[in-house]
C-alpha cells in the first residue's frame, strides 16, 4: 500500500510576449470601441505571440520561471502536463517537446485538452500520481497562442483574446495543506458553442480552405456567458462543501478571466471584496488555460497570496468544460519580486 501524500504547488512561472495590443490598436483595426471593450470586458489589452513563436517556447520559459523559484531542475520532473488548445501542431505532443527542452528526461509527458479549464484538469491530473505515490514532481503548464486561430477582422472575438503562458510545480506539501479539493466537469451539449473547426479530422489540414471562418475560434459569446455564471457558482459551492469550508473561509478567489461581469457576479454572489478576487484581465484579456496560472503566479509573487491562505481556483471554457479547486496555499517559494 503506497503512502498517501497532501498535494500542493511548490512554485509557480508565467511568460507574456513582450507585444502588447491595445484596445486603441484594435478600434483601427475593426469596428469596435475602447468604452464597448472596457465596459462589455474590463479588457484594456492583451499581449501577443511573435508570428514564428511556438506555443512550446512560452511553456518553457513559463516552467523554467517555476523550476528555478522550486529550487529543481528538468531532471527532477517525473510528469509534463501541457494544457492548451493551441499546441505547436497535433503530434507529437507539445509537452514532449517541452520535456526535450528542459531535459526532463525521465518525465512522462502528455497534452491535455479542456480549453479555459485545462490547467485545473492538469493540475488534478497530476495530483493524483503524486498522491498515491507513484510520482513525487510534475509540471503543469497552461499556454495558449490565440492569436493565431483568432480572426482580426471579427469584433466579436478579436477584443478578447491573448497569449501567454502559466506554469506550476506540483509535489507533495505538508499534511493538510494543497490542493483540499477538485470539481471537474463537462457539458459536451454545448460543444458547438467554443470551438475551432479546421485542422483536426473533419477537415484536415490538407482539405483547409484558406480564409474559411472554420480556421477560426467562433464563439457564441452569450452561451458560454450564461453557462460561465452558473458554474462558477456551482463549481466553487461544490469544490468548498468537498473541502468543509464555506465562501467566509475565503482568502483569494483565482477566476478564469474570460469577463469582468462574470467575475463580478461571483465576486458579489460570494460576497467577496474586490481586495479578494485576482484579476488581470485588463492587461491580458483571455489567456484561456493560461489564464489561472498567470494570475496565481502574480498574486504569489507580488506578495498578496501568503502561506496558509485559502484559495478558491475556477474556470471554464470550451467543451464546455468547468474545473474547480479550494486550496490551502503552501509553496517552497518565499514569493515578492
Ligand atoms: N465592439 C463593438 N461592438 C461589438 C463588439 C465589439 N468588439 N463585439 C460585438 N459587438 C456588438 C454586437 O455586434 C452586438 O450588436 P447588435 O446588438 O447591433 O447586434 C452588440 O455588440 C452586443 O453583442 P453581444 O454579443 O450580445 O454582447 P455581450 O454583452 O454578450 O458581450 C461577450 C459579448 C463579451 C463576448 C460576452 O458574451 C462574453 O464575455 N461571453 C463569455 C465569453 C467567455 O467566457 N469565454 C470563455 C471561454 S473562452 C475559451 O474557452 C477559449
Amino acid at each position: 500500500m503506497l503512502k498517501e501524500h497532501s498535494v500542493g504547488i511548490l512554485a509557480t512561472g508565467r511568460y507574456l510576449p513582450e507585444r502588447v495590443l491595445t484596445n486603441a490598436d484594435l478600434e483601427k483595426m475593426v469596428d469596435t470601441s475602447d468604452e464597448w471593450i472596457v465596459t462589455r470586458t474590463g479588457i484594456k489589452e492583451r499581449r501577443i505571440a511573435r508570428d514564428d513563436q511556438p506555443s512550446s517556447e512560452m511553456a518553457v520559459a513559463a516552467a523554467r520561471n517555476a523550476l528555478e523559484k522550486a529550487g529543481l531542475t528538468g531532471e527532477d520532473l517525473d510528469l509534463i502536463i501541457i494544457a492548451t488548445v493551441t499546441p505547436d501542431m497535433f503530434f507529437p505532443s507539445t509537452a514532449c517537446i517541452v520535456q526535450e527542452q528542459l531535459g526532463a528526461k525521465k518525465a512522462a509527458a502528455f497534452d491535455l485538452s479542456a480549453a479555459c479549464s485545462g490547467f485545473l484538469y492538469g493540475a488534478s491530473v497530476a495530483t493524483q500520481f503524486i498522491k498515491s505515490g507513484v510520482y513525487r514532481y510534475a509540471l503543469v503548464v497552461g499556454v495558449e497562442n490565440l492569436s493565431k486561430i483568432t480572426n482580426y477582422e471579427d469584433r466579436s472575438t478579436c477584443v478578447l483574446f491573448g497569449d501567454g503562458a502559466g506554469a506550476a510545480i506540483l509535489g507533495p506539501v505538508e499534511d493538510g495543506k494543497g490542493f483540499l479539493s477538485f470539481d471537474l466537469g463537462a457539458d459536451g451539449t454545448g460543444a458547438e458553442s467554443l470551438k475551432l473547426g479546421a485542422g483536426g479530422s473533419r477537415i484536415p489540414p490538407s482539405k483547409i480552405q484558406p480564409g474559411s471562418p472554420d480556421n477560426y475560434l467562433y464563439m457564441s459569446g452569450n452561451e458560454v456567458f450564461k453557462f460561465a455564471v452558473r458554474v462558477m457558482n456551482t463549481a466553487t459551492d461544490t469544490v468548498l462543501d468537498r473541502a468543509g469550508l464555506t465562501k467566509d473561509d475565503i482568502d483569494f478567489l483565482v477566476p478564469h478571466q474570460a469577463n469582468f461581469r462574470i467575475i463580478d457576479s461571483a465576486m458579489r454572489r460570494l460576497g467577496l471584496s474586490e481586495d479578494k478576487v485576482v484579476v488581470n484581465l485588463d492587461r491580458y484579456g483571455n489567456m484561456s488555460s493560461a489564464s489561472i496560472p498567470v494570475a496565481l503566479d502574480e498574486a504569489v509573487s507580488e506578495g498578496r497570496i501568503k502561506e496558509g491562505d485559502t484559495l478558491v481556483l475556477v474556470g471554464f471554457g470550451g467543451g464546455l468544460t468547468w474545473a474547480a479547486s479550494a486550496m490551502k496555499w503552501s509553496s517552497v517559494e518565499k514569493g515578492q519580486e
